[in-house]
């Protein structure tokens, strides 16, 4: 059994290298093209197994290449796969992404699969919580699944981390039955009603953190990218604070951020630190491109903390 599962997506990721985005209407030309391994779920299973964790993936793959190339890459890292079961008659998800030069991304998800993975589907998988101590969640896969997932996690009492992305809106129903949610900006200022934007304020982020909080998370873990995370709780703000970095490629660094949260935190290390370690396997991320591929290994992360 795992002490880490991890209930989402799995996609192939086309990704097109740009100068910039094109404008609407407009017809540009590409630096390159790849196909990358991705998929929100997926690249927080990679990044927590490859930083050490015990790592179970519960998701759904068409019967097609794509699928069995994303399934094998997580079995390499050690991820246990026998719950990436493969359903017929729909194709496994893509991401059609563009980077540009300055390494931001754009990102439009055809869910395929994923969509699939409904209720009755999740019972098949409902067994990988019991010995679990942390359970992943995104929102690629459908909301019913990851609330039943989430009280899954919660009667065999694992850590939840709720990843509010793709952003959409959450009840409290959904809230409360998550340990920290992990927002970055965009899905902080879209949960908690607030405006705000890359010149906000830390004071403006916590107290837009603080509606979640009043909406029933237990903790809010807010990723600010550039500027590192900032962990808000009831009576408690901590922060790290990023190394400023040349970014290549941001795209799955939230996801990286998740999976080696998960990886420390299972493996005991007290949660300020286990912060810090992944700012840290985020920033080393963003440096190399792509979602998985651009995961660091766990001494690259020690090297770049300084131990
Ligand atoms: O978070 C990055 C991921 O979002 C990509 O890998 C893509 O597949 C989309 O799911």
């Amino acid at each position: 059994m795992s002490e880490i599962v991890v209930l989402g997506s799995l996609n192939a990721d086309l990704v097109v290298s740009v100068e910039r985005a094109p404008l609407g209407g407009e017809t540009i030309a590409g630096s390159g093209f790849a196909v990358r391994s991705g998929g929100k779920g997926a690249n927080q299973a990679f990044a927590a197994a490859k930083l050490g964790g015990s790592v179970a993936m519960l998701g759904r793959v068409g019967d097609d290449d794509y699928g069995r190339i994303l399934s094998q890459g997580l079995a390499e890292v050690g991820v246990d796969t026998r719950m990436v079961r493969v359903l017929n008659g729909i194709s496994t998800g893509v991401a059609v992404i563009t980077v540009e030069a300055s390494g931001e991304n754009r990102i439009v998800v055809v869910p395929g699969s994923n969509g699939a993975y409904s209720m009755a589907e999740l019972e098949r998988d409902a067994d990988s919580f019991a010995e679990a101590k942390v359970a992943l969640f995104q929102l690629e896969t459908p909301m019913e699944t990851v609330v039943g997932g989430l009280k899954l996690a919660r009667e065999s009492r694992c850590i939840t981390v709720l990843d509010p992305a793709p952003a959409q809106r959450l009840s409290r129903d959904v809230l409360s039955l998550v340990d920290y949610v992990t927002p970055n900006l965009g899905e902080l200022a879209l949960l908690s009603g607030y405006e705000l934007g890359d010149e906000s304020s830390e004071a403006e982020i916590v107290e837009a953190a603080r509606v979640l909080l009043e909406l029933g998370a237990g903790k809010v873990l807010a990723k600010l990218g550039g500027r590192g995370a900032v962990l808000v709780e009831p009576r408690r703000v901590e922060r790290d604070y990023a190394v400023q970095v040349e970014t290549v490629d941001s795209t799955g660094a939230g996801d990286c951020f998740n999976g080696s949260f998960a990886a420390a935190i299972s493996k005991g290390m007290p949660e300020l630190e286990a912060m810090q370690f992944a700012c840290s396997a985020a920033s080393v991320s963003v440096t190399r491109a792509g979602a998985q591929s651009g995961v660091p290994s766990l001494e690259e992360v020690l090297a770049f903390m300084g131990r």
